[in-house]
């Protein structure tokens, strides 16, 4: 039996396997299908400080690559979230890795600062930074398209809640040098990366002749971003290994569907796997990846799921 357990910056998981962030808000809509307490951390839509309905309809366009969305960050707000959803997530034994986000590194540091403040915070593993997200107005929340600004999140988070709780960024691919927003979040205090949040697309309604999104641009998950993931989280893990940046979890995220796509990610250097887009089709494939990654790696002959992490790098 492979030992799937892994530890992320100090924190123990069962499994290496997560939901990605915003494809499920808040864990019930997939409770149905599977116990959310089965997966190594249960990762919630990015909650801002205010209540927001995100941008106008449509906002979801379905392409042979994958599904471009432009939700906009629709949320019912850090106070919402946490008196109903985390507390709710707790309450079935489920291991959290909540999302934040914000329009200014102030209200970041607001919204962890009533997380860390909150009765239920005890069920969270960690607290995912969003300084990603493509879809807002003039790209202007896109911290992650700049070190300073990277930084500057990371920082006033990192300083906002206790040490014994790790902070992952979550980093986006539009960027050329992906290993200098690393570095940079790193260097702020970060324990731990998340990537990659969706890559920015368009699709244009030929009929109308018009962008067929409301919000014009969207992001582009699933299959057709899986190659840009690996390459990141490669490049990433390639430059903690040559000692540009120190070693952190790198959790690797974009377009897994199968154990064969999560154990790509994991030869790169991911030490955690979150799926997403894929959980439209199939909402239990999070637990069915485990179980066919657990598959591959046993037949594989590997003792434990660590021994993979990066393996690629070796060869
Ligand atoms: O593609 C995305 N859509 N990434 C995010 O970080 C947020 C989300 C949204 O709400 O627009």
């Amino acid at each position: 039996m492979v030992d799937m357990s892994v530890t992320l910056a100090g924190q123990r998981l069962r499994n290496p396997l997560m939901t990605a962030s915003g494809c499920a808000a808040n864990g019930k809509e997939l409770h149905r299908f599977f116990d959310v307490a089965e997966l190594g951390a249960f990762v919630t839509k990015s909650v801002m400080a205010e209540p927001r309905s995100g941008r106008g309809t449509p906002r979801m366009a379905e392409t042979p690559s994958g599904m471009l969305n432009s939700i906009g960050l629709q949320g019912p707000g850090i106070k919402a979230f946490v008196e109903e959803d985390l507390p709710w997530l707790a309450s079935v034994g489920a291991r959290v890795l909540p999302s934040i986000a914000g329009s200014s590194s102030e209200e970041y540091a607001e919204v962890a600062s009533v997380l860390a403040a909150s009765e239920a915070f005890g069920a969270a593993v960690g607290v995912e930074v969003n300084i990603s997200c493509p879809n807002v107005a003039n790209r202007g929340l896109v911290f992650a398209c700049d070190p300073v600004a990277s930084s500057t999140v990371i920082s006033l988070v990192r300083e906002t809640l206790p040490p014994r709780v790790p902070v992952f960024a979550k980093l986006s691919p539009d960027v050329t040098d992906i290993t200098a927003i690393a570095a940079a979040c790193l260097d702020a205090g970060a324990d731990g990366l998340t990537m990659i949040n969706t890559l920015l697309g368009m699709v244009i309604d030929t009929d109308r002749m018009r962008p067929q999104l409301g919000g014009v641009t969207g992001g582009l998950s699933g299959p057709g971003i899986r190659p840009v993931a690996v390459r990141a989280v490669w490049q990433v893990r390639r430059a903690m290994l040559e000692g540009v940046m120190p070693t952190v979890p790198i959790i690797g995220v974009g377009g897994v569907r199968t154990g064969r796509d999560a154990l790509e990610l994991v030869a790169a250097g991911a030490s955690a796997i979150q799926v997403g887009t894929a959980t439209f089709n199939d909402p239990a494939a999070p637990v069915r990846v485990l179980d066919e990654l657990t598959g591959l790696l046993e037949s594989k002959g590997f003792a434990s799921f660590g021994d993979a992490v990066g393996v690629a790098h070796q060869r």
